[in-house]
């Protein structure tokens, strides 16, 4: 693995160094006591702008079951964000302490940014509703472990495709495995992002769209559920409206293929019934524990990397914006921004705009 540098999207990475990531984390799920030194010495940095349970506490134990150590903060209130300091001054500052940062932040472009103004690998964990790469490490090690691979998989994708960024994630990857199908299972207010669709045209990769999962259960592979994305939605009420139109129930799944996978990136709300937990199929939390040795593999690999810091973009917002008003430049209005109307930001996909 010799170009792996900033984690911002998991597609980042090339087939060769995503193959090599895999068998990795293969060896310390049969072998993690083999590695109990591996990064001793080193430092992560643990920067969460956002709420957090597994992706936070799994990379921590992750860093700690290689023998390294972590600083960082998982409440902005308690870091000098609340002083108002701008993400460019936190970055630069924390990676001249940490060998590498993992950050959570809700502004979508927010990782990009910041891998911008580091002098250490940044590894997104999550920004806004755009990506969430080690999530997409966790369902693929989960699949390719009990399943051995994704091709000409039927993969059904249910609950907030909106605001889902694992879900954009996990898209974005599967475009390299031949022959999977999918199905899109919300409702419509919840369906995937026109920049979502676009994508899914642009690689040729087959979908189609239905409004319940009993509709298209039976067809399906691999079933990964979603929670509706309350943080996200800038009206409550629209929330309250959402609020329970989906739900797997051990009832509904006695249609599914017996060897169907359940995967959920967690946290669940009540999008799966209690009783789902106790059939086979349903390996969310498994896919959990997978996610942490993942996330071992991760760090490990960018330990022992050369780092070079990436050069920076020539500032340049000139007579554009980002068209999302949840983007990192909106906040952070030092960044550079350059491209044209209507081509993709730079930082999270969503087009370009006049300024006005
Ligand atoms: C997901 C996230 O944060 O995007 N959780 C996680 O990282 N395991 C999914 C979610 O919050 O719904």
């Amino acid at each position: 693995m010799c170009n792996m540098r900033h984690i911002i999207d998991l597609s980042d990475l090339t087939e060769q160094e995503f193959s090599d990531l895999y068998k990795l984390t293969s060896n310390i799920i049969d072998r993690p006591e083999g590695y109990a030194d591996a990064c001793r010495g080193k430092v992560l940095g643990s920067l969460f702008y956002e709420p957090s349970t597994r992706t936070n506490l799994s990379f921590s134990t992750a860093m700690m079951r290689l023998g390294g150590s972590v600083i960082g903060f998982s409440d902005p209130g308690s870091s000098s964000a609340a002083k108002g300091e701008t993400l460019k001054d936190t970055i630069s500052m924390v990676s001249s302490y940490a060998d590498m940062i993992v950050m959570r932040n809700p502004r979508e472009g927010a990782a990009k940014a910041a891998s911008m103004y580091s002098s250490v690998p940044v590894i997104n964990a999550g920004d806004g509703g755009h990506l969430h790469p080690t999530q997409t490490l966790t369902d693929m090690v989960t699949i390719l472990r009990l399943r051995g691979t994704a091709e000409n998989m039927k993969i059904g994708l249910c609950g907030d495709l909106k605001y889902g960024r694992t879900v954009h994630s996990l898209l974005h990857f599967l475009e390299r495995y031949r022959g999977v199908q999918l199905y899109l299972i919300a409702p419509d207010a919840l369906g995937l992002p026109d920049y979502m669709l676009r994508f899914l045209k642009e690689h040729n990769m087959p979908f189609c769209q239905a409004d319940s999962v009993e509709q298209v259960l039976p067809e399906l592979d691999v079933l990964y559920m979603t929670r509706i994305q309350r943080e996200r939605f800038a009206d409550a009420q629209e929330y309250e409206k959402l609020e329970g139109s989906y739900r797997l129930t051990a009832d509904k799944l006695r249609r599914a293929k017996k060897d169907m996978l359940v995967l959920h990136p967690l946290p669940r709300v009540d999008e799966i019934a209690q009783d789902v937990d106790d059939d086979p199929r349903a390996v969310y939390f498994k896919q959990a524990r997978y996610g942490m040795f993942g996330r071992m593999a991760l760090l490990l690999t960018l330990s022992k990397l050369p780092f070079e810091r990436a050069g920076r973009q020539a500032i340049g917002a000139h007579g554009i914006k980002c068209a999302n008003h949840k983007c990192i430049t909106r906040t952070e209005p030092y960044l550079p921004l350059t491209g044209r109307v209507g081509e993709r930001c730079p930082y999270c996909d969503a087009p370009l705009e006049l300024l006005l």
